[in-house]
């Protein structure tokens, strides 16, 4: 527990609790930064944070993770080599500080459940639990969708990865036993009830996502170097949002074939989580896993971004009774794969791809099966 830790570290009792969960995109993969369309869940694992105001303006935090402390001023935050661990909770600071909103020093304790570097957003829990905790600490009545932001911008300005905005908005906005569509263009988002009679499973493959980061980097460019050359084409288009696949029928010759794939991805992706939103309302769940399914392939052929130990619990999946769906799941090069399956199959399903993976690639899988959850700020 928590508390507990912040007890035996700082000796005293902390005046706020905040914990924010991790998550799983159930389809709509690299559209966010295209502003496309996602359809994420938040999940019942969490980072939680523990903390006590101070008098002057120093942070003392501890993660339980890492079992390791640090010390700042919020007079003077900098990016810290060190501690890695604490970055997204400076950038989170200072991000507030510069936006007006005057931080006392805190302790602070946090750590949690939430798989790292597997695809769960662990990251995005603990910025979004940054600001949750401040906003507690101090009574900040702060916009959720502004606390989404400034979370997202500890990501990309202070810690410096270039993400979307999917992981934190959902680790804020999540709501227990429903997934969130998010139009990732002007934010409008719409909580879509999720079924009891189906279980979403994540299947992790164990393998960290090494190249993630930098293949990340290549298709956002090339994304957007797509979207130049369609324009340039003639096609009136500020981002893969604006483009139809008639359209890229019709551009075939302006794009190389690589930026052809990797754009056809996203626009087949945007018209998948489309009908994905409007099949789950119908309670056609069949057709929802076949759209999962036709997304993993897409990022597999098109994208690029999946891996053998990726396709091989995908594969592993699609053979078990009760399957409705599995794909792999964020940003891709290890992590994760999501698996639609029907709750009475979840057992079987689960002991089934373990030793399948086992027997194939000779590695163990760890598999969760994930309860919908409310996000961090849900009220
Ligand atoms: C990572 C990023 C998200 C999103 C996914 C891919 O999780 O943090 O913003 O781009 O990859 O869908």
């Amino acid at each position: 527990m928590i508390e507990g830790r912040f007890e035996e570290i700082f000796g005293a009792t902390p005046e706020v609790l905040v914990r924010a969960p991790g998550r799983v995109n159930l389809i709509g993969e690299h559209t966010d930064y295209n502003e496309g369309f996602v359809l994420p869940a938040a999940i019942d694992r969490y980072i939680e944070f523990a903390g006590l105001r101070r008098a002057d303006r120093t942070v003392r935090a501890h993660s339980t993770d890492f079992n390791d402390s640090v010390e700042f001023s919020l007079d003077d935050v900098q990016k810290d080599s060190e501690h890695r661990w604490s970055n997204y909770l400076r950038g989170v600071s200072k991000f507030l500080e510069e936006d007006g909103h005057r931080l006392t020093g805190a302790d602070v304790v946090f750590g949690g459940n939430v798989p790292r570097e597997a695809g769960l957003s662990s990251s995005a829990a603990v910025e979004v639990g940054a600001t949750t905790f401040w906003q507690k600490l101090l009574g900040l009545e702060l916009d959720p969708v502004y606390a989404v932001k400034l979370s997202r911008r500890a990501e990309n300005e202070f810690v410096g990865v270039p993400c979307g905005i999917m992981d934190q908005f959902i680790s804020a906005l999540g709501r227990r036993e429903h997934a969130l569509f998010l139009d990732c263009r002007d934010l409008s988002y719409r909580h879509v009830p999720l079924r009891g009679d189906v279980k979403v499973v994540v299947c992790n493959s164990g393998v960290k996502r090494a190249l993630a980061q930098s293949e990340y980097e290549v298709r956002l460019k090339q994304c957007r170097q797509s979207v130049a050359q369609l324009r340039t084409a003639g096609l009136a288009a500020n981002s893969l949002r604006d483009v139809e696949p008639e359209d890229l029928e019709t551009a075939r010759g302006a794009l190389s074939e690589i930026l052809l794939r990797r754009a056809r991805h996203v626009v087949t992706e945007n018209h998948r989580v489309l009908e994905a939103v409007k099949v789950l309302a119908e309670g056609d769940l069949e057709r929802f896993g076949e759209l999962m399914n036709a997304s993993h392939e897409s990022l597999r052929d098109d994208y690029e971004v999946s891996s053998k130990e990726l396709d091989t619990l995908v594969e592993l999946a699609w053979k078990q009774p009760g399957t409705l769906g599995a794909r792999m799941t964020g940003a891709g090069f290890g992590g994760c794969t999501v698996n639609l399956v029907r709750a009475d199959a979840a057992d079987a399903f689960a002991e089934a791809v373990r030793k399948g993976y086992q027997e194939t690639l000779g590695l163990k899988a760890e598999i969760y099966v994930c309860q919908a959850s409310d996000g961090a700020l849900a009220t």
